[in-house]
């Protein structure tokens, strides 16, 4: 869906679209999933105000630019003190009128004030299906390689509320594939990415949107919604 007047108010105080911040680090097949689903209408009234990328080569800062989403580099090498990156992305964050941060492959630990500020509005994907193969170290194809190495027979991604300690606050979605004797970490991490990434990260996205989402003693309970003939679904 197309931002048009994101950053405008509807008459009565309230905006109309969810913006979301997107915050990546690299390649940008997560961004593309979520462009994609927003521009057929899948994820709701989303608004993509920002993408801020942690690198200035990354390859998502493209996929975005072509999409014309205001995209913002805070670079990690340049600005070296913590305090300072965390200052200016919360003013980024502000500035946008972000309603929800998605993590997309953003390869840094977000700062105790962005994380206080956006308490529970704050996701990520994860590349595994934790607790397994997760926390500091375990991003990119590391949980792949330790998938295989301790020859798991399924594995998978999450997209979980980030909290202060790495793939660690409450899952919200999870999604598998199995793993097969003639899997290599790259054909692992390819299938994960198509098949579960891909998949559980817009609709994640779709289900906050709709207020589906809710945390309760550090657990998500997803909330289903009834189809036209009565069933629950979610
Ligand atoms: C994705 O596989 C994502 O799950 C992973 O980085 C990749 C980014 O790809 N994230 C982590 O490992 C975080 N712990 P992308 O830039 O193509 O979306």
């Amino acid at each position: 869906m197309p931002c048009g007047d994101i950053l405008g108010e509807k008459p009565g105080g309230k905006r109309s679209k969810m913006n979301i911040a997107v915050l990546v680090s690299g390649g940008g097949t997560n961004l593309q999933a979520i462009m994609d689903a927003n521009r057929n209408n899948q994820l709701g009234n989303v608004c993509i105000s920002i993408v801020i990328s942690s690198k200035p080569d990354a390859y998502a800062i493209k996929r975005a630019e072509i999409e014309n989403i205001p995209v913002l580099v805070l670079s990690k090498k340049e600005i070296s003190d913590p305090r300072e990156y965390d200052r200016r992305m919360l003013s980024a964050l502000d500035r946008a009128q972000t309603d929800i941060v998605v993590l997309a492959g953003f390869l840094s630990l977000l700062g105790p004030d962005v994380v206080s500020r956006y308490e529970n509005r704050i996701i990520n994907i994860h590349p595994s299906l934790i607790p397994a193969f997760c926390g500091p170290g375990m991003y990119g194809i590391r949980p792949h390689q330790a998938a295989i190495d301790r020859g798991v027979k399924v594995s998978g991604a999450t997209v979980h509320f980030v909290n202060r300690n790495y793939d660690d606050g409450p899952i919200i979605l999870q999604k598998a594939v199995c793993v097969f004797n003639e899997d290599t970490p790259e054909s692992l991490q390819l299938r994960v990415m198509t098949e579960c990434e891909q998949v559980i990260l817009p609709k994640a996205i779709r289900l906050i949107a709709e207020n589906r989402v809710i945390v309760e003693n550090n657990k998500v309970i997803l909330l289903a919604e009834e189809d036209a003939a009565g069933k629950e679904r979610l």
